[in-house]
C-alpha cells in the first residue's frame, strides 16, 4: 500500500500505462472468462430462484453449506469479512462464483464451495440472492465521514484521476447493470478487505482493472471511511429511509 501511495497517477499516460500493465500481472490472462453475451444473459435472467434458495442449504463431504458461512440468504453481515449476498446484482453474483470456479479469484474456501456447481447452478444461486432485501450491517455510531470522501463518492477526485463511485455503483450504491455490484450495505470489514486487495493486485478479477486502478488511488482513511458510509447507506435503504439519505 505505502509504495502504490507513492506512485499517484499523474496524467492521463500513468492510468493509461496502469491499465496495460495490471491484467497482463496475472500472467497475461484475462481478469475474467466470463463473456457478457446473449446466452449469459439469458442463463442469470431465467434462472430459478427457488432452486438457489435450496442449494444453498446443501453440505457435502468437502464443503460446507453456503448458509454456514453467510448465513440464511446471504444476509448474516456480523461475521468479519464474509460479504453480505442479499439484495446483490444477479450478473455480478454470478461472475463472482465464475471467477471463484475458474481460479480467477482466488480463495480457498470459495473455490471449494463452487467446484462441484454447474453455471445453471450458480445462475440459481445468484437469483435467490438478487431476490432478497438488503441486511442491516453492523456500523460503529461514531464513525465521521469527511466531506472530502463525500465528495469522493458522487465527485471523484480529477487530480488523482478517481471517477466518482457514484457513477458506476449508482446514486445508492445500488449497482448496476451487468457486473457493478450494490456496495451499499456491504459488510464494513469484508469492504476494507477486499478495497485492499483490489489496491495490492491480490485481487485482479475486476475487467479492464476498474477497481484495481481506483483503490490504489485511496488512502487508508478513505477506504474505511468509504466503507461505512455504504454500510449507513444500506442500513437507511433497508429501513425504508431513502428520503432522508436523498436530503443529504
Ligand atoms: C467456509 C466459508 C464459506 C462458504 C461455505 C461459502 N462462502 Fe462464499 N465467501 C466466503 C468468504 C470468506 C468470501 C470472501 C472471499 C474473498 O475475499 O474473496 C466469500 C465470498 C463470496 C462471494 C463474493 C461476494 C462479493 O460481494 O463479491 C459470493 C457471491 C459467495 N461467497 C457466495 C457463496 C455461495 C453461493 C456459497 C455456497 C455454494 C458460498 N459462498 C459458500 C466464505 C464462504
Ligand atoms: C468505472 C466504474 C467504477 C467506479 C468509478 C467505481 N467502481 Fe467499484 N466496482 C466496479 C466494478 C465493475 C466492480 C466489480 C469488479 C469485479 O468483478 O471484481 C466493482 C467492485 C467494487 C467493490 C467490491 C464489491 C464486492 O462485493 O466485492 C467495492 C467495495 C467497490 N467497487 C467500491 C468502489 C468505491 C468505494 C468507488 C469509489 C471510490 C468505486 N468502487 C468506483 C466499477 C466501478
Amino acid at each position: 500500500m505505502g509504495l502504490l501511495m507513492q506512485i499517484r497517477p499523474k496524467p492521463l499516460a500513468a492510468w493509461a500505462l496502469a491499465a496495460c500493465l495490471l491484467p497482463s500481472a496475472a500472467a497475461g490472462s484475462p481478469s475474467s472468462n466470463v463473456a457478457w453475451t446473449v446466452e449469459t444473459h439469458r442463463l442469470v435472467q431465467r434462472a430459478d430462484s427457488k432452486i438457489g434458495a435450496k442449494l444453498e442449504t446443501i453440505e457435502t463431504e468437502e464443503t460446507y453449506a453456503c448458509t454456514a458461512c453467510h448465513g440464511p440468504a446471504g444476509a448474516t453481515p456480523d461475521r468479519d469479512r464474509y460479504p453480505t449476498l442479499a439484495g446483490q446484482v444477479a450478473a455480478y453474483t454470478y461472475k463472482q462464483l465464475r471467477d471463484y470456479k475458474d481460479g480467477k479469484h482466488e480463495n480457498r474456501r470459495m473455490q471449494a464451495a463452487v467446484e462441484r456447481l454447474t453455471d445453471e447452478q450458480l445462475a440459481a444461486l445468484s437469483a435467490w440472492y438478487a431476490s432478497q432485501p438488503l441486511p442491516v450491517v453492523d456500523v460503529n455510531e461514531e464513525d465521521e465521514i469527511s466531506p472530502a470522501t463525500v465528495r469522493l463518492i458522487y465527485r471523484g477526485d480529477k487530480k488523482r484521476l478517481i471517477q466518482p463511485c457514484a457513477s458506476c455503483h449508482g446514486r445508492w450504491g445500488q449497482g448496476a447493470i451487468i457486473d457493478v455490484p450494490a456496495i451499499a450495505g456491504q459488510n464494513v470489514p469484508y469492504f476494507v478487505d477486499t478495497m485492499r486487495d483490489y489496491a495490492s493486485g491480490k485481487r485482479a478479477n475486476d475487467v479492464y482493472s476498474r477497481m484495481r486502478i481506483i483503490a490504489a488511488a485511496l488512502t487508508r482513511e478513505e477506504i474505511e471511511e468509504l466503507a461505512v458510509y455504504y454500510a449507513r447507506l444500506g442500513n437507511k435503504i433497508s429501513s425504508g429511509g431513502l428520503k432522508q439519505a436523498n436530503a443529504e
